[in-house]
């Protein structure tokens, strides 16, 4: 159902939409089947107890595209606060950071200098920054930050990127990245693209995905998969039998509420995973990408509504 997908992500930008429904305390309730909820001490105690099942944690502060210098520095001095509570807390979990929510469209020096803070806090914190990826215009520039900051040698290995396997790009992307050392994590690519650069066709998204995984399972460093596809869980699974590669080099990443089955079943396999957590009040934008993935979740959640 391509159009409903092409809806949600049209309503994912809606402005009056979004402001009724962060405000309104049913959509706040509604949120939470993919937010961990409202405050920082909820993605704290979410991540503390994916931490018990056997799974590591990503905390992602909910925001995109802020308008300010000051709004960009209060949304990374949240991510300040995150590395703090997890060393204090003894968390398994590192950091997912959205560059438009750090000034990108904005002052892409401004961004470049928050990430680079973080990532030097991340470092001295022992932890790591993922630098999540937005829509195809910030592909170039996403990268290039985070390649300036990899570069930094005190801070090699504290920063990695997401590439989308959906880009035309992504192969060209990820050999670079390979042989820059900077660490991956897969996804097929949630945003709305024009067939100039990203495939159309779920097929060709699927067979890039595959091909991708099989590029980042064969190289030196920790990679993350992320996806709840079970063809490309059971395919990459099955490369890392045939090519001797085991379970401990690379990891599994869903998102919170999204297929928890599969989540303690590869655990239980042997598996490394690691659950992406939202928070925070900005859900809006966040919520609606994850309805175009799979509008089925609509009933899903109407049934939920029903029972308020
Ligand atoms: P696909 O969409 O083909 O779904 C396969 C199956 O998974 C579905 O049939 C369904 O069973 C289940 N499923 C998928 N999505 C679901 C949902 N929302 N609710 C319930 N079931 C669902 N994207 C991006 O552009 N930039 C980024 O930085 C990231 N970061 C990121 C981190 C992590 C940890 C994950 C898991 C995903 C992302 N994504 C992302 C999102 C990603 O690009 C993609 O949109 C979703 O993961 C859905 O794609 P799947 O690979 O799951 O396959």
């Amino acid at each position: 159902m391509p159009f409903l997908r092409t809806a949600f992500i049209a309503l994912s930008h809606n402005r009056s939409l979004r402001n009724f429904c962060e405000r309104s305390r049913i959509g706040s309730k509604l949120s939470g089947r993919f937010v961990a909820g409202m405050e920082l001490t909820d993605a704290l105690r979410v991540a503390e107890s994916v931490n018990k099942q056997g799974m590591f944690a990503t905390l992602d502060s909910l925001g995109e595209s802020v308008s300010s210098a000051a709004e960009a520095h209060k949304a990374a001095d949240v991510y300040h606060q995150l590395l703090d509570s997890i060393r204090e807390r003894h968390l398994d979990a590192n950091i997912s950071v959205k560059l438009t929510q750090m000034g990108l469209a904005l002052d892409p020096e401004l961004a470049e200098a928050i990430a680079t803070n973080l990532t030097e806090h991340a470092k001295y914190t022992g932890n790591f920054v993922r630098i999540d990826m937005e829509d195809s215009p910030l592909t170039q520039v996403t990268l290039d930050i985070v390649r300036r900051v990899n570069a930094r040698t005190d801070l090699r290995g504290a920063i990695g990127i997401v590439i989308q396997a959906y880009l035309y790009r992504s192969q060209a992307d990820v050999e670079q990245l390979i042989s820059d050392g900077i660490r991956v994590r897969l996804c097929k690519g949630a945003y709305k693209e024009p067939a100039e650069v990203a495939f159309p066709r779920k097929a060709d998204v699927d067979a890039n995905y595959i091909k991708l995984s099989q590029a980042l399972l064969e190289s030196p460093l920790y990679h993350g998969l992320a996806t709840h596809d079970e063809g490309m869980i059971a395919a990459a699974k099955s490369y890392a039998k045939h090519r001797g590669i085991a379970p401990s080099r690379f990891e599994f990443q869903m998102l919170y509420g999204v297929r928890r089955d599969l989540q303690r079943k590869l655990v239980a396999e042997g598996y490394n995973v690691r659950v992406y957590i939202p928070f925070g009040r900005e859900w809006y934008p966040y919520f609606m990408r994850r309805l175009a993935e799979r509008p089925a979740n609509v009933l899903f959640i109407a049934k939920q509504l029903l029972r308020q």
